[in-house]
């Protein structure tokens, strides 16, 4: 197996930890999978497909036998599918010790809508996070001593800002600043959470430690949206000046499964540029935290007031 000295060496032994990782089955989040049963973790895999997830199981047991492996669908795109995934979650699985939150896409058709009526990329990669989070967090924080939760953000949330929701929601965003911007709340969400601000319609919570990540560039299947010549273009571009997916795993595994990684702590790749390379401690930026209580405040009180009629219990 890739990295196993690595591995051996900064991962701790996870023998009695249990990780729920979103969208493992593939990319970057099957890699970390990897990586993490490979030190004993208990995974479960939250994917939206399960033959294409059974595949990814496959793939973890030809490299780690005996990895402990359970599959509980997850479906990021909407509410209702997000409620069916905590309703599982509460009822079989009330002991996680960290939650990898990577379920994450790219620049699909504009059109393409989320059933609450986000945009695909702005609803899956953050209000579908924060939703998710509202509906299950509480319920972790009391059923666990501690809790990892791990944002998988992106360095393109660096070159974007985000001043209140209203930009969030913006109909004319190009479909890379949705990305970006999503990126973005969800690195605002870390910051939220890390300093346990007083958010709208959550609990206090007192065993919730909130970790930050970006994997640098990774050739993935994160591109299928893109016309195919372009995908192939810009694949084999990342993967002439990057890395590949098991690369691009390290900085998410590093976060979750280092002993000493903490609360409000940031990694990515330590190469030029950020691109590529081993973990290594990143500086917030500071509009990651600057009006980060202010928009996820707004993103609360906006759900609860259009959609007081959801809720998972
Ligand atoms: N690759 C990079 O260079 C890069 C850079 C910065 C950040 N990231 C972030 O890293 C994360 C993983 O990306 P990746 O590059 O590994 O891409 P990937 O290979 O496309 O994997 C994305 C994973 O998310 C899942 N997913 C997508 N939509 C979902 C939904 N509605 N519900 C549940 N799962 C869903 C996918 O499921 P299916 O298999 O069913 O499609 C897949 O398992 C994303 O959040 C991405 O933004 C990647």
């Amino acid at each position: 197996m890739r990295y196993q000295n690595w591995l051996e060496k900064n991962i701790a032994d996870l023998s009695n930890k249990t990780y729920v990782i979103t969208g493992a089955s593939d990319g970057i989040g099957l890699f970390s999978a990897l990586q993490l049963a490979s030190r004993g973790a208990h995974i479960i895999m939250a994917s939206r497909n399960e033959a294409k997830n059974q595949k990814a199981m496959e793939r973890i047991y030809r490299d780690v036998p005996h990895a402990k492996l359970t599959y509980v669908h997850y479906d990021q795109s909407s509410f209702t599918h997000i409620d069916a995934f905590v309703k599982t979650m509460k009822q079989h699985h009330p002991k996680v010790d960290g939650v990898l939150l990577n379920a994450g896409i790219i620049m699909p058709p504009k059109d393409q809508m989320t059933p609450e009526g986000f945009p695909l990329t702005t609803g899956v990669n953050a209000i579908n996070v924060y939703y998710l989070l509202r509906e299950w967090l509480g319920f972790l924080d009391q059923h666990n001593q501690e809790v990892k939760l791990v944002f998988v953000g992106s360095y393109s949330s660096y070159n974007t800002r985000l001043n209140d929701l209203e930009e969030l929601l913006n109909p004319r965003l190009s479909r890379m600043q949705q990305y970006a911007k999503s990126k973005l709340a969800l690195a605002m969400f870390h910051h939220v959470f890390q300093m346990n601000l007083n958010l709208f319609d959550f609990p206090v919570l007192d065993h919730i430690h909130a970790l930050l990540v970006h994997p640098g560039l990774a050739s993935t299947n994160i591109t299928h949206s893109l016309p195919n010549s372009l995908a192939k273009f810009v694949n084999g571009w990342i993967r002439f000046w990057s890395q590949d997916a098991e690369a691009g795993a390290l900085s998410l595994t590093y976060a979750m499964g280092h002993p000493f990684t903490v609360n409000g702590s940031f990694y990515g790749p330590n190469g030029p540029g950020e691109r590529f390379g081993y973990p290594k401690k990143l500086t917030l930026r500071p509009h990651f935290s600057q009006g980060s209580a202010k928009f996820t405040y707004a993103l609360g009180k906006y759900l609860k007031k259009e959609f007081s009629h959801v809720r998972s219990e």
